[in-house]
């Protein structure tokens, strides 16, 4: 069952998808050679209480962090831990929170100092097959609209996508439905109408699209051992048009975000 929104719902939705965006942009400068997975995780969570909210991912189905830190050939799902990054890794933040009840969630794939062209290529590559995904939601579309849109973008770019992942609902609770497939023909799914909020999470890889799960039980990891990156936000179809609410707002401070909590 698909939960619509409305403007006040999406408008709180929009605030833990601030807090996201926040943190993983700090985060974004803690990423240098041999700082260990696990500081990110405590910065991550730390930060996220002192805005107010509380990481979603802890706890989730017995996930045991608040962070998914994912590096190099590692898809999504990998847990923090003593493991330092290494000049040029490349490696996948993947980041929620929930706030007076409703639920932020994105990610991004950051590079370790200097890393490879291709690196850099399949990091962007996954960025703008985001764009391209987010560029079919709206009315008139359908939810295999977005899947068609990535697809074809990420193999037109010589990578492929991975199919065990899916975007989702998100809202009320860190999964609703519909799924949101990263392949798939167009014309097919849910139409996508005003109240939906979609994140919508391309995970690509440099080789196939096969995965493996680590024995931690977490890690997803690509089958060739490929690099894989990652990108996702949370976006809303509104009366405005479609937004995305874990874009940070450099102008709107944390704190006025907090206060108008209460407003
Ligand atoms: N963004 C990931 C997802 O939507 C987060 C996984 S949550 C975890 O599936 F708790 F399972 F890690
Ligand atoms: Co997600």
């Amino acid at each position: 069952m698909i939960i619509y929104k409305n403007e006040d719902e999406i408008r709180a939705i929009r605030r833990s998808n601030q807090i996201v965006a926040k943190v993983l942009d700090e985060l974004r400068t803690m990423i240098k050679p041999g700082v260990q997975t696990k500081k990110l995780d405590e910065y991550a969570e730390k930060r996220a209480r002192e805005m107010g909210a509380v990481p979603a991912f802890k706890g989730y189905r017995g996930y045991p962090a608040s962070l998914c830190t994912s590096i190099n050939e590692e898809i999504v799902h990998g847990i923090p831990s003593s493991r330092a990054l290494h000049e040029g890794d490349i490696i996948s933040l993947d980041f929620g929170v929930v706030c007076d009840g409703y639920y932020g969630d994105a990610a991004v794939t950051y590079p370790v100092g200097e890393v490879t062209s291709e690196a850099k290529k399949i990091i962007e590559t996954a960025k703008e097959a985001f764009y391209k995904g987010l560029g079919q939601m709206r009315e008139g579309c359908r939810i295999s609209d977005i899947s068609f849109a990535i697809q074809s973008y990420v193999e037109s770019q010589g990578f492929s996508v991975i199919r065990s992942f899916v975007g989702h609902g998100v809202g009320f609770f860190l999964h609703e439905d519909p799924q949101v497939p990263n392949f798939g023909q167009p014309g097919r799914g849910p139409k996508i109408k005003r109240g939906m909020v979609l994140a919508i999470e391309p995970m690509i890889a440099m080789g196939d699209w096969n995965v493996e799960i680590l024995a931690d039980s977490w890690t997803a990891v690509t089958k060739d051992r490929s690099l894989s990156a990652h990108y996702e936000h949370t976006a809303a179809v509104t009366q405005e048009g479609t937004k995305i609410l874990s874009l940070l707002d450099e102008k709107e401070s944390l704190q006025s975000l907090k206060e108008s909590r209460y407003a």
